[in-house]
């Protein structure tokens, strides 16, 4: 019998229209020979819907129109086990922060990608920092501030952050994705605004020394012994990859491989796996770098454990890259999940 697969798609996350972007292509591309799909649709208020219209309507948000789609309330696909596995393609909180990982974990139902402890880590942008310093990994160095303290101790934080970090700086939401709530500041007053900014995302924020960098990026695949991809570039046709360089713009260019010199391609790749390791993924992550311009010194900047999936986006294409197409990459990630939901 076929086994039975829920793609998770939208989200309650900030992230919700890239997360159907990235759900239709992997929708398109999953073998139904092999698998009966249940593509799954979360409203940003948190309603799931059993879809099982036109794959073209999920982009555009039509999906979620026809209320007839809507499960209702106490009849969760989860809770009644009506799946064998899930594919959760929700970027962001309540989807790539461990609470999905959770729930299924709860109904023993395999889940794709890391698990609980390891997605909450790497969605927090504050904790990965905390973790990898204490095993030696380059960091951009940073300043946390958090929103309780800051009204009152306003000064105090500003006069530390330019004595510890300087400027430029990136402001950053501790949990996040897709640049949003980031922003660059090149002083005092841009300084103060992104912090206000950045805390209308979080209740904790981190401050970051910005690196004159290039972003190197590599998809890392597997369980116990996983392997890197060849490293791509992204070269962003902004000041930094904000959302508008990521999804809206032309001019931001993919570049697979990086041009890096082989022995340095080598090294962020080794790198990328050790980080794998020590975050305690499985299943998937992309692991992004900023190696310095100048002198080449290799910056961890973060590890997203459910990676944009649409077909122009870096996790699948850097896998393209080095010998694995769409439809192998979506099969290997589910049999991965069976194999660790089985340990
Ligand atoms: N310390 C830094 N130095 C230079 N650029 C940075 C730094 N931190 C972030 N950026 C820029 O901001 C973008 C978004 O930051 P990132 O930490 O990757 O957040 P997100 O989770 O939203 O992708 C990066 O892709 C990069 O262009
Ligand atoms: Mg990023």
């Amino acid at each position: 019998m076929k086994k039975k697969i829920a793609v998770l798609f939208g989200g309650q996350s900030t992230e919700h229209e890239v997360s159907t972007a990235s759900a239709t292509s992997v929708l398109k591309n999953i073998n139904r020979t092999k698998y009966d799909v249940y593509p799954i649709g979360i409203t940003k208020n948190g309603l799931w819907f059993k879809y099982t219209g036109n794959l073209d309507n999920i982009e555009s948000g039509e999906w979620e129109k026809d209320e007839s789609y809507k499960i209702p309330q106490g009849q969760n696909i989860l809770f009644n086990k009506e799946v064998d596995i899930v594919f959760p393609v929700l970027h962001g909180l309540f989807g790539e922060d461990g609470t999905i990982q959770g729930m299924c974990k709860i109904f023993n139902i395999p889940c794709v990608g890391p698990g609980v402890m390891s997605s909450a880590i790497c969605m927090d942008k504050i904790y990965t920092k905390y973790l990898l310093q204490k095993f030696n990994i380059v960091q951009a160095d940073y300043v946390v501030i958090n929103g309780y303290e800051y009204e009152d101790n306003k000064d105090a934080f500003l006069e530390k952050i330019e004595k510890k970090l300087g400027y430029d700086v990136f402001i950053k939401p501790s949990n996040g994705g897709s640049s949003v709530g980031i922003t660059k500041a090149h002083n005092k007053e841009e300084l103060t605004l992104g912090i206000k900014e950045a805390l209308k995302h979080d209740r904790k924020i981190l401050i970051e020394k910005a690196i004159n960098a290039r972003e190197i990026e590599v998809s890392v695949l597997g369980n116990d012994y996983p392997e890197a991809s060849i490293p791509g570039e992204v070269i962003p046709a902004k000041e930094f990859y904000d959302y508008e360089a990521k999804y809206k713009s032309e001019a931001s260019k993919l570049l697979i491989p990086a041009a890096l010199c082989a022995s340095k391609l080598q090294t962020i790749r080794e790198q990328a796996i050790k980080i794998y390791k020590i975050l305690d993924c499985a299943g998937m992550a992309r692991v992004d770098f900023l190696v310095d311009k100048q002198t080449e010194e290799v910056y961890l900047n973060e590890v997203n454990t459910i990676p944009g999936f649409t077909k122009i986006s870096m996790y699948p294409k850097m896998w393209d890259a080095t010998g694995k197409n769409f439809e192998t990459l979506i099969d290997e990630l589910i049999i991965l999940a069976i194999e660790r939901n089985n340990k």
